[in-house]
């Protein structure tokens, strides 16, 4: 029986935080505080759930953070996931979402472990806005750096984030329209949500997925390309056949009926979307012995929780119990 959740969604991507811990403090994520506020567990516990998870259906598994590559032992832990099979015997579909501050000199070791693809999140193509932005200064080499090496040891397609805020970094998206066919990345441009810790967003910050089109059609024509039924990014490809663009609009266009995903925290709480104002302790499970088949119905049940859909920007939203960086994206 696969993983399907009450209204029938099939879950098969896995997000899995490895630390809420980043060396970034970006301005529309942190507050400027440490950020760690939920310890990490060992790398057995999480290939445990996700061995228990890809029996039960899972066949992606995206690992996040935090900044997942501060975590010592991060390719070792890729190496034992790699080993992991599908429902079907297949390995799994594995990627990681990181800041690529460190990824340079990474790239090539975690292709080895056989990682599939990255997703670098960058915000600005401006080395002084990056550095404003991230609040870490000579950040934007080293992440150009990063995504190069990553394209070098084919972590492809290489996808580069960058969320967008109104009056803040909405200046960047015909640049990065360029950087994307430069670098032979797809940048996927993603409208802001209510997951930061300064409380700040309001749907007046959020920069729709209609603007981003037109701005980059003025620049060049775009194409609009089919995009699987789950996937979070509506495509686009330059008309000329250079270079490819995604938005992934979760605010102006919700994709919550599609959603395929479940995340696990840093801490072992399995949250059953972005916008859960409650978790799951998986963990505490293991730490009292439970066999694997204790975890898999625990699993089943927690999915038939899963929220039919987010409810940003309406009268009744209540945020998260968590904010984006203890959460992993
Ligand atoms: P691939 O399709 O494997 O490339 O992965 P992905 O598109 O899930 O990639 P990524 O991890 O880069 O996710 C992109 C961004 O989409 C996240 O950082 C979030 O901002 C947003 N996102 C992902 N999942 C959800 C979700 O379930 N709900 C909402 N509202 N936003 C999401
Ligand atoms: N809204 C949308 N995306 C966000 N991210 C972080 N905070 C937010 C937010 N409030 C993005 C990061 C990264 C990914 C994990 O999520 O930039 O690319």
């Amino acid at each position: 029986m696969p993983l399907t959740d009450k209204f029938g969604r099939a879950i098969t991507d896995l997000r899995i935080s490895v630390t809420d811990r980043c060396n970034y403090k970006c301005i529309y994520c942190r507050t400027g505080n440490e950020g760690a506020l939920y310890g990490d567990l060992p790398f057995a516990d999480y290939l445990r759930m996700a061995r228990v998870l890809a029996s039960l259906g899972i066949r992606k598994v995206r690992i996040t953070g935090g900044e997942p590559l501060l975590r010592p032992g991060i390719a070792d832990f890729i190496r034992e996931l790699a080993q992991l099979r599908d429902v079907d015997g297949q390995p799994l579909d594995l990627a990681l979402t990181t800041n690529g501050h460190l990824l340079a000199g990474l790239a090539q070791p975690l292709k080895d472990t056989g990682l599939g693809r990255v997703t670098v999140s960058m915000d600005a193509v401006d080395p002084d806005r990056f550095a404003r932005i991230t609040r870490v200064p000579g950040g934007y080499e080293k992440v150009l750096a990063g995504v190069r090496a990553a394209r070098q040891a084919g972590l492809g397609p290489v996808k580069v984030n960058c969320v967008l805020m109104r009056g803040f970094n909405e200046d960047q998206i015909v640049p990065f329209g360029m950087f994307a066919r430069e670098e032979n990345v797809i940048v996927r441009f993603i409208e802001f949500m209510p997951l930061e810790e300064g409380r700040v967003w309001s749907p007046n910050t959020v920069v729709p997925l209609d603007e981003i089109l037109q701005r980059m059609q003025e620049y060049r024509p775009l194409v609009e390309i089919p995009h699987a039924h789950s996937e979070t990014a509506r495509r686009y490809r330059f008309a000329d056949g250079i270079g490819e663009i995604g938005i992934i609009a979760p605010v102006s266009h919700p994709f919550c009926g599609h959603c395929s995903r479940i995340r696990i925290t840093c801490d072992g709480k399995i949250r059953t979307c972005l916008f859960s104002v409650w978790d799951h302790d998986l963990h505490e499970l293991i730490e009292r012995g439970a066999s694997d088949a204790e975890l898999a119905d625990f699993i089943r049940s927690v999915v038939q929780k899963k929220e039919a859909r987010h409810h940003i920007g309406e009268p009744d939203f209540v945020p998260a119990s968590r904010t984006m960086v203890h959460i992993g994206g």
